[in-house]
């Protein structure tokens, strides 16, 4: 069933096209992400979905209904954790997770209660008594996930939760992430890091400059590039004309020496990596290392837009 649907999506601040007619379904009990560099129009995207402005044109479904209607009874749906980390620095863990259990309507035991749980949710029972301000970055990171996690939402939305921390938070973060979901929570994850949404994700949207520009599992979207393995040949000398031939094989659409390596590329490099090999011994060099690189999300992004994921 379809817990959230998003129709002809546009939110422009002036010239800005930060948001340009993007439609996406998020499944119930799914991890869905949402993947694209600086700037592409993902915070934007949360923030209309978790009613902060509305957009500019089109709409947006909470199992079936717009969210406008009732914005109040859908924000106890939703948990939002935002890309800036929303805490008091001088009030302690404890005191933080109180305020924002308030705010969603929790007192006394119960808050007690969900502050407990919720602290072991995100693995910082021990530090609950001390100051936010002497929490490391990753620790504020988790406070921030548990903060959006006190009523229990159905429908969890993280906007880059993993930016700027250590591995050991990230890799409690994400195993959070999969838990949470394990228990029947549906998840938007938002990121520029493919290798995170890869791992986390049954299906991703992939945005640019307020765009859409590919969505699927990840298995369908790495089918848009098959035609583009890649093969990296380490050898001890390359020279120009080994480099000519081994373009002129058949199947090899690109063959360049990138940092010292000669790249080839084309529809299916491996199936022709033999006759590679023998241009190689024929011409006198030897083989250091041989590198063939699957397709994953990083190279599909690349072939979309012509540019890197990374900044
Ligand atoms: N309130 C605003 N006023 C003007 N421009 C804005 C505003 N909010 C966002 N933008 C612009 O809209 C575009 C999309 O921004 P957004 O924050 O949604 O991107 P993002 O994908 O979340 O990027 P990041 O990974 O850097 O967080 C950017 O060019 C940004 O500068
Ligand atoms: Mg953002």
């Amino acid at each position: 069933m379809t817990i959230l649907k998003v129709e002809g999506l546009y939110k422009h601040f002036n010239h800005i096209k930060a948001v340009d007619g993007i439609n996406f379904e998020v499944a119930e009990g799914e991890v869905f992400g949402l993947l694209g560099p600086n700037g592409a129009g993902k915070s934007t995207t949360i923030s209309m979905i978790s009613t902060l402005f509305p957009p500019d044109k089109g709409q947006i479904l909470f199992k079936g209904s717009s969210i406008g209607k009732d914005a109040k009874s859908l924000q106890k749906k939703l948990g939002v954790v935002p890309q800036d980390v929303a805490l008091y620095p001088t009030l302690t863990g404890y005191e933080n997770l109180g305020f924002w259990g308030n705010m969603y309507g929790l007192r006394g035991k119960l808050l007690k209660q969900r502050i407990e749980e919720v602290a072991s949710v995100i693995g910082i029972q021990e530090r609950l008594k001390d100051r936010v301000d002497k929490y490391s970055g990753g620790m504020k990171r988790r406070l921030n996930i548990g903060a959006a996690l006190l009523h229990k939402p159905e429908l969890l939305i993280m906007d880059e939760p993993t930016v700027g921390i250590d591995p050991q938070s990230r890799n409690h973060i994400l195993d959070t992430v999969l838990q949470l979901n394990r228990q029947g929570m549906t998840i938007i994850y938002t990121s520029h890091y493919m290798e995170e949404v890869e791992y986390l994700c049954s299906r991703i949207c992939i945005m640019d400059q307020g765009k859409i520009i590919a969505s699927g599992t990840k298995d369908e979207l790495v089918e848009i590039i098959k035609g583009q393995q890649q093969v990296s040949l380490k050898l001890d000398k390359i020279n120009d004309s080994l480099v000519e031939r081994i373009k002129r094989l058949p199947g090899v659409g690109k063959a360049e020496v990138v940092e010292g390596e000669i790249t080839v590329a084309g529809e299916s490099v491996d199936g022709i990596l033999a006759d590679i090999i023998a241009e190689v011994g024929k011409s006198g060099s030897h083989i250091a290392g041989i590198d063939v690189r699957k397709p994953n999300l990083e190279s599909v992004f690349l072939h979309l837009t012509g540019k890197a994921l990374r900044d």
